[in-house]
C-alpha cells in the first residue's frame, strides 16, 4: 500500500479527481475490509478534494447509520427518505444540492454545511450505503464532481 497520496493541489478539480481515482483504486485492491476501505476512502478524499465533510452512511436494520467519515461530529441515524441522505436511499439516485436551505427536510448536521451532494452505492440492487460530502461554501458541487465521485462508488461497489 502506497503511504502517501499524489495529488497535486495546483491541478483543476477533474485533474485531481483523475489522479485520485486510480490511486484509491490501488488503496482498497488490498485490503478486503469494508471498514478498512471505507475509513481510506474518506481520508483519501478529504486530504485530496479539501472537503468540508465527507462519510458514509450504511443501510442498517432500516435506516441509515453513520460510517467512516473525515470532518466535524455528525448525526448518528437517518431514516429512510429523511434529509438529503435519506432521499438519496429512497429514491436512488445522486442527489446534489447547491443550497441545502432551499432543501426540504434536509437535516443540518452542522451549520456551517451550505452545500452538498449524496450518492448511493448499490448491493443486490438495493442501496447499501450512500457517500455525503458536505462544502461549507453555497454551489460547490457540480457535474464533475457527480461524474468522479460515481467512479468511487462503482470501485466501492466491488468489494461491498
Ligand atoms: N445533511 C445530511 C445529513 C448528514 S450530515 O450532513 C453529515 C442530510 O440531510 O441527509
Amino acid at each position: 500500500m502506497a503511504e502517501h497520496l499524489l495529488v497535486d493541489a495546483s491541478q483543476s478539480k477533474a485533474e485531481r479527481y483523475q489522479s485520485l481515482i486510480p490511486q484509491i483504486e490501488a488503496l482498497v485492491a488490498g485490503e478486503s475490509d469494508v471498514t478498512a476501505n471505507l475509513a481510506n476512502i474518506t481520508a483519501a478524499l478529504r486530504q485530496s478534494m479539501n472537503f468540508f465533510w465527507v462519510g458514509f452512511y450504511i443501510v442498517k436494520n432500516n435506516e441509515l447509520v453513520l460510517g467512516p467519515f473525515q470532518g466535524p461530529i455528525a448525526c448518528t441515524r437517518i431514516a429512510f427518505g429523511k434529509g438529503v441522505c435519506g432521499a438519496c436511499w429512497k429514491e436512488k439516485k445522486v442527489m446534489l444540492v447547491p443550497n441545502v436551505e432551499e432543501f426540504p427536510g434536509h437535516i443540518a448536521c452542522s451549520s456551517d454545511s451550505k452545500s452538498e451532494i449524496v450518492l448511493p452505492a448499490f448491493k443486490n440492487n438495493e442501496v447499501a450505503l450512500v457517500l455525503d460530502v458536505d462544502s461549507d461554501q453555497l454551489n460547490d458541487f457540480d457535474a464533475i464532481d457527480e461524474k468522479y465521485l460515481q467512479q468511487v462508488m462503482k470501485l466501492i461497489e466491488r468489494f461491498i
